[in-house]
């Protein structure tokens, strides 16, 4: 094994700070293999300095890797192997599902599967770290960025967190054991979901309350399951962007967390703490990011350009350089680059596992614990001897797969039409129009649909339209695509939406033309495949919402996590004026978290709770959940918890469990779950986490709105 302090001893203090910037791999070479994901700013280095630094970003493919290896190994002084970063956010060249559809299933052992598949594509084709699991609390659709994270709620994306973490380094305690094993980078610390009025990389102003029970915990969860990296986020938290924000870099993530692994800024973050107005020179930006101990610099100069200052006037020391350098190394001694600095990477492996089989089915089971399905009158499953009619912008393209899809390759998808052909359905299908068009061609539409009693309409946003730098101020469907949908209703025909989404959307002008809704959101590589055995009934549906679907974007940001106020409007059947509410749109949104229907029908009754709950005991409640169809199902139970007299305001209900139950066909299952004073404990502003005695509420159901409740005191 390397010595990695006697390593650093090899490097000269230029070669240090070399280590701690990260660049596009063509800087290196010349080759313009890498993907721009921000603003490009020529920087400030010459071509020697560019052969020793640290790690590059953006690149995969087993050939070009090795290549710039070779290169690097060859032309660098020190010949300490090259960090291989990259964003494989759902999947490499195989696409799963985007991560806002994964936190719909509800499901940590899929999320699990997703991630193992993606670090083995990634890690054959030479990459070593992947900038996910993307945390961050999101409850405004507005906001681009949603399709990255896994939903609005603290528990959920903690227990995601957790399991993408398993997926890509391993299981914790044994990482890296496996070739296959690559690390993972939590970002974007901190509070980036919730971006002032859902702009992207706007200020975020979170209360420290808010901040430790809402915000946090996600990362605290990658990071307790080993997670070896963090990002920080482009946002000012509180009047600080991140990369110098102390309070969160050095005094939680650092002290309070004991994080001892690599801090990444986001691309030119650095640099921006310029743009945001913190410092006008270079040498000021690289001491407050090294201050935070942010040890490598994303596509920006400072640290470079402005250490010699720092160094000389004694405001950093070559003692924290090296601090910062031998976390770094300590990162490509535990993958074993010293010894083998092209680890799993395999021409031959590309060949044979790049979108083999086994990686097209799992996502195809992928797409079917994912989608949701909102709406359904009784019109599906489809039966496969009536012949249908699919029309919309989606009935027949491969643009699905979502956006940053790596290495993904829309082609390479399944269409919807692609899927219904291969299965022999007799259906008619044309396009109609395009996301965009002024208006559908009304001749095509009634020829196509003419004969048909059922009609897919498949309608969305442009993939390219969600994701980094694409907040939207209207969440509607494109006027066309409503249009569209209205006309095909008009003509009394059965409607089965389907929706191809990056974030939550507004749907009230279309709900009451259609028959059943399923959100598809971006499917990734086996959409049609996946979306064709749930709307036929040989899968059966059973995600969740992540998020809720708003009744209108002026609601935003919303989320079910509803904070109790002096004049409550608790529903919306209560009057508007002088209650805090609107008094031209309901407080609730059209779809809330947590929602999701199943082909199967499931009724609960009999919730019980163990009794009153002492300090240090757990207390159990359960409830009886039956099937009530002929249908098979997975019926995702959910828990939450709402305490009565607090020391801050809380919310109304927060969720602190859910199951995945398998009910067979008229059966019953009792689902029990265990509660622990944990879960009642709550932060204040003096960064107390305690909870005091007195009554709670615990609701067991099918979703945030539709439950069983019962009460217990703490005692
Ligand atoms: C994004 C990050 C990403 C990075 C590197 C940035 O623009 O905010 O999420 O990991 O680029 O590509």
């Amino acid at each position: 094994m390397a010595d990695i302090n006697e390593i650093l001893k090899t490097l000269t203090l230029e070669e240090k700070i070399l280590q701690m910037t990260q660049y596009l791999p063509d800087f290196i070479d010349g080759n313009d293999s890498g993907e721009i994901t921000g603003t490009m700013y020529s920087f400030d280095i010459n071509q020697e300095q560019f052969l020793n630094v640290g790690s590059v970003l953006g690149l995969g493919g087993a050939k070009t890797v090795r290549e710039l290896q070779d290169f690097y190994l060859e032309k660098s002084r020190h010949k300490i192997p090259l960090l291989i970063m990259n964003d494989v956010i759902h999947g490499y060249r195989t696409i799963f599902p985007i991560p806002l559809a994964i936190g719909a299933s509800f499901d940590d052992e899929l999320a699990e599967r997703i991630a193992r598949v993606t670090a083995v594509e990634s890690a054959i084709s030479g990459i070593h770290v992947t900038f996910s699991p993307m945390v961050d609390l999101v409850n405004d659709a507005r906001f681009g960025r949603v399709m990255e994270s896994t939903g609005e709620d603290p528990l959920l994306n903690a227990n995601m967190a957790k399991a993408f973490v398993r997926g890509y380094q391993g299981e914790k305690g044994q990482e890296f054991k496996d070739e296959y094993d690559i690390i993972a980078c939590v970002k974007h610390f901190a509070g980036y979901g919730k971006v002032t009025a859902g702009r992207d990389y706007n200020y975020v102003e979170i209360p420290d309350y808010l901040l430790r029970q809402t915000y946090l915990p996600p990362y605290k969860a990658a990071l307790d399951e080993g997670c070896r990296m963090v990002m920080t986020s482009f946002n000012a938290l509180n009047g600080i962007p991140s990369s110098a924000n102390s309070y969160i870099m050095n005094d939680i993530l650092r002290k309070e967390w004991a994080f001892d692994g690599v801090v990444i800024s986001d691309w030119n973050a650095v640099g921006e703490l310029w743009q945001h107005g913190l410092t006008d020179n270079s040498a000021d930006t690289a001491e407050k990011a090294i201050n935070c101990n942010v040890d490598i610099e994303m596509m920006s100069d400072h640290y470079i350009k402005g250490y010699k200052q720092l160094i000389d006037e004694g405001r950093i020391t070559e003692e924290q350089i090296d601090v910062c350098v031998l976390r770094i190394l300590k990162l490509k001694e535990e993958l074993g680059l010293f010894e083998n600095p092209y680890r799993a990477l395999s021409e031959e492996k590309e060949k044979e596992l790049i979108l083999c089989e086994e990686h097209r089915n799992l996502a195809t089971e992928s797409v079917e614990k994912t989608a949701v399905l909102l709406k359904n009158n009784d019109i599906l499953p489809l039966n496969k001897n009536e012949k249908i009619a699919i029309v919309g912008p989606f009935a027949d393209t491969h643009n699905i797969i979502g956006a940053w899809s790596c290495k993904g390759v829309n082609e390479e998808s399944t269409s919807i039409y692609n899927a219904f052909k291969n299965k022999n359905i007799d259906f008619n299908c044309a396009k109609i129009c395009d996301i965009e068009d002024e208006c559908f061609d009304e001749q095509k539409l009634i020829e196509t649909i003419k004969d048909v009693d059922k009609v897919i309409v498949a309608v969305g946003e442009n993939q390219d339209d969600t994701g980094e730098g694409n907040s939207k101020g209207i969440i509607k469907l494109s006027k066309v695509q409503e249009d569209l949908v209205k006309k095909v209703h008009s003509m009394n025909k059965k409607v089965v939406l389907v929706l191809f989404n990056g974030r939550p959307l507004d749907l009230k002008n279309i709900i009451d033309c259609v028959d059943a809704v399923i959100v598809a959101w971006f499917t990734g590589t086996e959409g049609g495949s996946g979306l064709y055995n749930l709307i036929y009934g040989e899968s059966n549906f059973s995600a969740k919402l992540p998020m809720c679907f708003p009744y209108d974007v002026a609601q935003c940001p919303v989320s079910y996590i509803d904070y109790i106020t002096g004049r409550p409007k608790r529903d919306d059947s209560g009057s508007g004026r002088y209650t805090s509410g609107y008094i031209d749109m309901p407080n609730l949104p059209l779809f809330a978290f947590g929602e999701g229907l199943s082909y199967s029908k499931f009724v609960y009754d009999n919730i019980q709770i163990s009794g009153d709950m002492e300090e240090n005991q757990t207390i159990t409640v359960s409830v009886d959940v039956s099937n009530v169809s002929d249908v098979d199902g997975v019926e995702t139970v959910q828990m939450y918890i709402s305490d009565k007299v607090f020391r801050v305001i809380r919310p109304m209900k927060e969720l602190k469990g859910y199951k995945k139950v398998r009910i067979n066909a008229n059966d019953k299952k009792t689902v029990t779950f265990e509660i622990n004073i944990d879960m009642l404990k709550y932060y204040d502003n003096d960064k107390k986490f305690e909870v005091e005695k007195g009554e709670f509420e615990v609701m067991v159901g099918t979703s945030s709105k539709e439950y069983l409740s019962v009460k217990f005191n703490l005692i």
